[in-house]
């Protein structure tokens, strides 16, 4: 494969994704972030400038696995120290697998602050791909809020909690438009918006998806999404999907699209319409009660203006709450009839892991719980705690592991009796190759009657999706998970009273995080470590520029 080498300088910029002027994250001026474009063996070298003042950095490949390269993987504190204030980083690693991508700031909770871009894989030969279009498109979608993120970060860990709410806009590809008239008059909280509300900005004017009569589309759409489940529809056409997560699917044929903070798919759509008008592209909010108007952008039929907007009324959702409409529609996404499934249902895994996500207290502050240990992040990386395993003996030694699995008779219709949780570390060992399971257990959250969607995303691997359904799992359920077809991924929905059943195999040295991709819910500890080979991993030679945070800065010599 080739080299690619990127120079990417991070800083501030003012920018108005949604008409509202905010201080935003930028990549060399740009956002959303410069697209990466690269074919299967391609080495992709990013070296990073981080210009910001008095912020550090890092970014994350989402869905890259990083084999062999466990410390590019850009998480802060797990694969490497943050990138400090006019400090470089280069980043390097091979992309093995085609597919849509996207790479994120992955410290604090600056991938909400704009800190994000797309990473697309092509096949080396366009053939050997299950499915033909002429030309194709990418979008990346996202909510937006005007509070800055660390405002929102500070509001998170406060007593009394200070939640972010709902978000104030929908961006695709980082435009939308903020609706100043539904501001009531006299509320605090955003009425000022409105003051530097300008509709007439260029940086917020729908963006345009430009199509040629009668040709066909691969649509990449991925979602960075703070908080919101989001609904995609292309209004007046069909969607046919054939890739999430960068996998190719069995083509199912739907007219909206579900998609969850962490996801991406690939959908063919042909522009066999009235040529003479343009057609919204819609997102809106599920999963939530929806409080953002639609995001929208032109899907533009040449030669047609892209000014000529539609008047058409704007897409439509299913209802928001409609759970079943969703579980229904992540179960008809099955992998494609090429894909070898390495396992039958009679294998077997060699551990099962019993994840149950509860809403908890950790001295009066909310949190997100795993078995009833919330994540607090070492202050060391934790993959340089394993490869300097005995200068480093103490950090790992600082919390026991977390339980394997929860209380058996969990009553997760109502909220925890006993609402505090503790802190901890949250690494899982595994050795090399073990076949784990891990059943993700939803449950009601400190409110009574509620239970919400949480996309669970994993680093370093791809997972199968063997099942997901309502209420408590239970050993009955395994008759009902899929050995069959069951799709790769690297992020799943986990909906209200639900669980999902993922499985992986351990074969990928390093130290790799297992969180909810939203982003407050992971800020709030709702995530766990798998560290993976940890008997390889003091054998990792980890660049010296990964260190110097925590008690690595004891293993740096001047
Ligand atoms: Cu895209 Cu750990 O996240
Ligand atoms: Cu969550």
């Amino acid at each position: 494969g080739a080299v690619k080498q990127y120079d990417w300088t991070i800083d501030y910029a003012f920018w108005s994704p949604d008409c509202v002027e905010k201080l935003i994250i930028a990549i060399n001026g740009q956002y959303p972030g410069p697209t990466i474009d690269a074919t299967v063996g391609d080495t992709i070298v990013v070296k990073i400038h981080n210009k910001m003042p008095t912020e550090s950095v890092v970014i994350h490949w989402h869905g890259m696995q990083q084999r062999g390269t466990p410390w590019a993987d850009g998480t802060a504190f797990v694969s490497q120290c943050p990138v400090g204030p006019e400090d470089d980083y280069t980043y390097q690693f091979v992309v093995d697998n085609p597919g849509t991508f996207f790479y994120h700031g992955h410290h604090g909770m600056q991938r909400a602050a704009g800190f994000y871009g797309s990473l697309i894989v092509h096949p080396e030969n366009i053939t050997d791909e299950p499915f033909k279009y002429d030309e194709e498109l990418s979008i990346i979608v996202n909510d937006w809020w005007h509070k800055s993120v660390h405002d929102q970060e500070r509001g998170l860990y406060s007593n009394p909690f200070i939640w972010i709410g709902e978000p104030q806009s929908l961006l695709i590809e980082g435009r939308g438009a903020y609706n100043c008239s539904l501001v009531p008059t006299g509320a605090v909280a955003n009425s000022g918006d409105c003051v530097t509300c300008n509709a007439s900005v260029p940086q917020c004017q729908p963006y345009v998806l430009p199509v040629t009569p009668g040709k066909t589309y691969r649509l990449r759409i991925a979602s960075v999404a703070s908080l919101s489940s989001l609904n995609f529809i292309l209004e007046g056409h069909n969607l046919t999907v054939v890739e999430a997560d960068g996998h190719y699917v069995e083509p199912v044929v739907v007219n909206n699209l579900d998609i969850y903070s962490g996801e991406s798919y690939s959908v063919l759509f042909t522009a066999n319409q009235d040529p003479t008008r343009n057609y919204w592209a819609g997102i809106n909010v599920r999963g939530r009660k929806p409080a953002t108007p639609t995001g929208l952008a032109i899907l533009n039929y040449l030669p047609n203006p892209s000014t000529l907007l539609p008047t058409t009324p704007t897409p439509v959702s299913p209802l928001w709450n409609d759970y079943n409409l969703s579980l229904a529609q992540a179960q008809l996404i099955k992998a494609h009839n090429s894909l070898e499934i390495p396992f039958t249902e009679t294998s077997g895994s060699d551990k099962t892991i019993f994840l149950l996500n509860t809403q908890n207290r950790l001295n009066g502050v909310i949190k997100w719980a795993l078995n009833n240990v919330t994540l607090v992040p070492l202050s060391t990386p934790y993959l340089a705690a394993y490869t300097y395993r005995r200068k480093l003996k103490t950090v790992l030694s600082a919390s026991a592991p977390p339980p394997l699995t929860y209380t058996p008779g969990y009553d997760i219709s109502s909220p925890p009796v006993n609402p505090n949780t503790t802190a901890g570390t949250g690494v899982y060992e595994f050795k090399l190759n073990e076949v784990v399971d891990v059943v993700i257990q939803n449950a009601n959250t400190l409110t009574v009657n509620n239970s919400e969607v949480h996309p669970w995303h994993l680093h370093g691997h791809d997972f199968y999706v063997l099942g997901m359904g309502n209420g408590v799992f239970t050993s009955k359920d395994y008759a009902q998970l899929n050995y069959v077809n069951p799709p790769l991924r690297n992020t799943v929905p986990v909906f209200p009273y639900g669980w999902s059943v993922i499985r992986f195999k351990a074969d990928n040295p390093g130290v790799w995080p297992f969180h909810c991709h939203i982003e407050p819910h992971f800020h709030m500890g709702m995530g766990v470590i798998f560290a993976e080979g940890t008997d390889l991993l003091p054998r990792i030679k980890l660049p010296a520029q990964n260190l110097g945070c925590g008690l690595t800065k004891n293993l740096i010599r001047p």
